[in-house]
């Protein structure tokens, strides 16, 4: 998926019809961004965010996905190619690992939440992770280990620790495909 790849809109049936764009953002989309997403965020700890949608909009080897609606920044979520395994697991995990990518971050501002915007993002990490060429996509979370277990099929890999904290490591492989190039493009459809 190219940094200009597809974009979906969707409808989510719930009290009032919800219309979400997902996109892959370029480096012009951050200030937007980050001015609509950060507004909840510990001031300490902002520039860190920022610095990193920077790096997901603009480095060849990563991605920043974001989710829009009326005009407003609603979600991101951020892939990479390779990252370090994290400290804990065992050699075969380990060596799994070498070939998946690793989401880094996701989220949905909390009144945007219960539309589905969430799996369209692990959606498209799963297709940025196979056009990519790898083999399934890894994930370390601290308490949403369970959702990514029963919403999308990932598996408990181990646990590590980071800032003290214990968190699991999850993955789920993904089936080899032909690379295919995504043009812009926009689904609808009702949950
Ligand atoms: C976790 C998060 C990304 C989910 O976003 P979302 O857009 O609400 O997720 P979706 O609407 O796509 O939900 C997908 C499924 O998960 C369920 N779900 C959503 N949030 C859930 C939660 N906190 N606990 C359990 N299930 C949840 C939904 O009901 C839905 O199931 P369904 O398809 O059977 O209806 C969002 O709550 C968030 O940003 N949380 C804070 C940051 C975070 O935890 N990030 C991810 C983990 S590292």
């Amino acid at each position: 998926m190219s940094k200009k790849g597809p974009q979906f809109s969707m409808n989510s049936d719930r009290s009032a019809p919800f219309s979400c764009t997902i996109f892959p953002a370029v480096p012009s989309d951050v200030d937007r961004a980050f001015h609509d997403l950060s507004r909840d965020m510990d001031p300490n700890l902002v520039h860190v965010f920022l610095d990193k949608l920077q790096r997901y909009a603009a480095k060849p080897d990563r991605a920043l996905f974001l989710a829009e609606h009326e005009s407003k920044i609603i979600g991101f979520a951020t892939i990479i190619n390779r990252s370090d395994a994290p400290q804990g697991l065992d050699a075969a995990a380990v060596n799994l690992l070498q070939n998946y990518a690793c989401g880094t971050g996701l989220m949905v501002l909390p009144e945007f939440r219960r539309r589905g915007v969430a799996s369209i993002f692990v959606r498209y990490w799963e297709q940025w992770a196979q056009e990519n060429g790898l083999s399934g996509v890894w994930v370390v979370t601290r308490q949403m280990g369970d959702w990514y277990r029963h919403c999308f099929q990932f598996s408990v890999l181990g646990t590590t620790v980071r800032h003290a904290t214990e968190k699991t490591v999850l993955a789920k492989s993904i089936p080899r495909a032909q690379p295919v190039s995504v043009e812009r493009s926009r689904t609808s459809w009702g949950r």
